[in-house]
């Protein structure tokens, strides 16, 4: 990714909390959305910027799941893997969507597409199974629907 690209979104999302140590999380959160995920680059950056050492800067960045060290597919995929939604039929879902894509948990496609992770319990057990693509939520699932599904995507 190039450095101004990264230089850019540190700096906006440092100016919007007006270089507020207390608000690393919020920081990071912005770069996230910006980039896709969070280069190291953009970490040393944050922790210049913030006066804080970058191992603190780290172990944010690579504790909350909403974050990523990782370059991530275009589009992430978040599938529950709790157990309400596991018993009507989640697994059966989640294998669908594994042999689909031909990846596994944490893992992005070669052609950078899909990137594939689990969540817990998303709170709409009531419509499980279920997952998220992007900010999208679809329930209900069944195997058979997750191809249609995932081609709608580019
Ligand atoms: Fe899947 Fe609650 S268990 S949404």
């Amino acid at each position: 990714m190039e450095k101004d690209k990264i230089e850019q979104a540190v700096q906006s999302a440092v100016d919007r909390y007006d270089a507020n140590r207390a608000e690393l999380i919020p920081i990071l959160n912005d770069i996230n959305r910006s980039l896709g995920y969070l280069p190291r680059e953009a970490l040393a950056e944050v922790g210049q910027r913030l006066k804080t050492p970058p191992s603190k800067v780290m172990s944010v960045a690579t504790f909350y799941r909403m974050l990523s060290v990782e370059k991530m597919g275009r589009h992430v995929i978040q599938f529950c893997e709790s157990a309400p939604c596991h018993v009507v039929g989640g697994k059966a879902v989640w294998d669908s969507l594994r042999e689909t894509l031909e990846i596994e948990a944490g893992e992005t496609t070669p052609d950078g597409k899909w990137t594939l992770t689990t969540v817990s319990c998303l709170g709409i057990c009531g419509v499980g199974p279920v997952m998220v693509i992007d900010d999208e939520v679809f329930g209900s699932l069944t195997p058979d629907q997750i191809p249609g599904i995932l081609s709608k995507f580019n």
